[in-house]
């Protein structure tokens, strides 16, 4: 199988590594990918968002498969204008349509759909400038912390948590009457503010059948102890420590299966990942969100879990065969620490050498590249999250001390991590 691989993160090389695995394999895109990427296949030099760039290779390069990594391309509508080509008849997409990616594209479309299937989630109300005033009032009347949501893709920036309503008015003008997170965030979910641990889920459909592959846990704050602002991710484990037997029925029953079985009754076709991020209180799970696409660095500690062979995977959910594979997970525990450019999630400098990274040791550690890409034949810096070490241990401790002392071996100017991933489970 000739396969293309649309992303360039971690989450990317991960897959990445994860298909070469395959016998299935036979040729593996890769665009753009990362320094990483380019040790397990092709890359190619054009943008996930380039969807002609994109078609023209598929019928080059004789692709079977594209796997969309982001949800960009998926929002933006990928799969539909594949699968739409009659140049491309045969080509199987995983990554759902622009219309079930809208689960992650449009939060009032997604608030919705959890309300029409019965999904536990936080309770909310939507606005736009038609009924702005009456979200004034909303907000003065809602309890404290008020959390406001622009409705489109905002790159991880479109959630504010509000402490006061003063702040929270400033905010919601800023959102609806200036458009600070652009057009598609003139229309704002207002909700009710979710307490407890959040974790994440991550299913993979056919949109008749589903599995369930490893949860994770990912630390997304910048500082150690969870101090500080909100990042892509700076750290991930698997498996979550308090998501046992009991917890992952109450998500299946109350969670996926509504939502599988909401995307078929609405007709919404869906072959592809679905991540739903929870927030777990008492044992009793609440969504916070749906995403269209695996987590990163989620997938750093996913895939790394997963016995399966991914190619099979993809091919009975392009077959709509799911219900004849069987998840196969490795019982270890899988950590991940991220090496951030200094100054990320501000302003950072890129093109920085990296030094080290044959270093590492194989027998328990990967090293997947995030923002990397290669510059006269080295390894530099090219993004804020630069590459993460995963590695395998026998209790969450044991894997973070592993990727730690690993992670010691790698440097380049500025570089940072957080020291404390998995803390909590000491
Ligand atoms: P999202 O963009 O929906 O992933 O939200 C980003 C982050 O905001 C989440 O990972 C949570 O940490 C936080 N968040 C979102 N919604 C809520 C909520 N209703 N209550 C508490 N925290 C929330
Ligand atoms: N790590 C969070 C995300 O991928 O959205």
């Amino acid at each position: 199988m000739r396969i293309l691989l649309l992303g360039s993160g971690g989450r990317e090389h991960a897959i990445a590594l994860k298909l070469t695995q395959s016998p299935l394999c036979e040729k593996l895109f890769i665009a753009p990918g990362n320094a990483g990427t380019s040790q397990c296949g092709t890359n190619l030099t054009f943008g996930f968002n380039d969807f002609d760039a994109i078609k023209k290779a598929c019928i080059d390069e004789k692709i079977d498969m594209v796997m969309v990594g982001p949800e960009e391309p998926l929002v933006n509508g990928i799969t539909d204008f594949l699968m739409s080509s009659p140049a491309l008849k045969n080509i199987a997409v995983i990554g759902p349509g622009k219309n079930s990616a809208q689960l992650e594209g449009s939060k009032a479309f997604a608030k919705a759909f959890m309300e029409r299937h019965n999904i536990p989630t936080a309770a909310y109300k939507e606005f736009t400038l038609a009924n702005y005033q009456e979200g004034i009032k909303y907000i003065q009347n809602h309890s404290l912390p008020i959390v406001m949501k622009a409705d489109g893709l905002a790159a991880g920036k479109g959630v504010v948590i509000c402490n006061n309503h003063l702040e929270a008015v400033a905010e919601f003008e800023l959102m609806i009457q200036r458009a600070k997170f652009g057009e598609a965030g003139k229309k704002v979910v207002i909700e009710q503010f979710l307490r407890g641990v959040e974790m994440s889920v991550f299913v993979l459909t056919d949109g008749k059948n589903y599995v369930v592959l490893p949860e994770a846990k990912d630390y997304k704050i910048i500082g150690e102890g969870d101090k500080g602002p909100n990042t892509g991710g700076m750290g991930a484990v698997s498996p979550v420590p308090f998501a046992n037997e009991s917890l992952m029925k109450k998500i299946e029953e109350r969670v996926i299966i509504p939502t599988i079985n909401g995307l078929q009754k609405e007709g919404l076709d869906y072959r592809g990942f679905i991540f739903l991020g929870f927030m777990i209180e008492n044992d009793e799970p609440y969504m916070i969100e749906y995403n269209c696409r695996m987590g990163d660095p989620e997938t750093e500690v996913v895939m790394p879990r997963l016995k399966n062979d991914l190619v099979e995977l993809f091919q009975a959910v392009a077959e709509q065969k799911l219900d004849t594979i069987k998840i196969e997970t490795d019982e270890r525990t899988v950590c991940t620490v991220v090496a951030v450019s200094g100054g990320y999630p501000g302003d950072y400098k890129k093109g920085y050498e990296i030094h080290g990274l044959q270093d590492i040791n194989p027998a328990d550690s990967v090293v997947y590249h995030m923002g990397t890409t290669l510059k006269d034949g080295k390894v530099v810096t090219n993004g804020g999250r630069v590459f993460c070490v995963t590695s395998y241990g026998r209790s969450i401790y044991d894997a973070v001390a592993i990727s730690k002392e690993e992670i010691e071996k790698i440097t380049f100017t500025g570089m940072e991590y957080r020291s404390d991933i998995g803390y909590e489970f000491d």
